[in-house]
């Protein structure tokens, strides 16, 4: 049986680098990998008294995610930390108490940047969110991509070979975990 996994992007802008990651793993999927893509555009900010009563786009992120065996999240470093973009839609997810749509989910991040340090900042701490929201992070290949701009063309493609190799290692990495998980 296939495996389902959810893509996540931390950027919404149309041009992303880190959308063009997940296009990319699109691609690159393995046989045995089924990956979606969802787009956060219109997830509001998260506020705790809709906890009971979430808007449209969260309910039906969180059952994309419950419905999913694995995540891939694609995210930018913004200030040296996860976009606020992203940490927001997790918040979301992870509520209300006792509901968490994260819980037991087997994750790998994957991060794009303009600068050298390739957004590893950001990957650490989303790493410590996962200890809380119960997530099991693959731990290699680590997929931090420097110096984007130079690594997608025009329309959005990853073009750098290496860049697109590791793309697929990761998700046979995430694939191999997710089976040893599930056993
Ligand atoms: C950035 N950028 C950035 N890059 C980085 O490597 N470390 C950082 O801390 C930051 N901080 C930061 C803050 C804000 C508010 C913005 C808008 C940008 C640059 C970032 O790498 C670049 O904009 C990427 O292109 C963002 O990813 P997407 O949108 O292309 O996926």
């Amino acid at each position: 049986k296939k495996l389902k996994v959810l893509g996540v992007a931390g950027s919404l802008r149309k041009g992303s680098y880190n959308k063009a990651l997940l296009r990319a793993a699109l691609e690159e999927s393995p046989e045995d990998v089924e990956l979606e893509v969802f787009d956060l555009e219109g997830i509001p900010p998260y506020n705790q008294d809709l906890d009971n009563d979430m808007p449209a786009k969260v309910k039906e992120f969180k059952s994309k995610i419950k419905a999913a065996d694995a995540i891939l999240i694609a995210t930018p470093e913004y200030n040296y930390s996860v976009p606020g973009v992203l940490k927001n839609a997790i918040d979301w997810a992870s509520r209300p108490p006792g509901d968490n749509s994260w819980d037991d989910k087997p994750v790998a991040i994957m991060s794009a940047s303009i600068g050298m340090l390739a957004g590893a900042r950001a990957q650490y701490h989303l790493r410590q969110t996962f200890v809380y929201i119960n997530m099991h992070p693959v731990n290699r290949p680590e997929i931090m991509v420097p110096f984007a701009a130079d690594k997608v063309d025009a329309n959005g493609r990853v073009t750098d070979e290496k860049t697109r190799r590791k793309i697929k290692e990761l998700l046979e990495s995430l694939a191999s975990w997710t089976r040893r998980l599930k056993r």
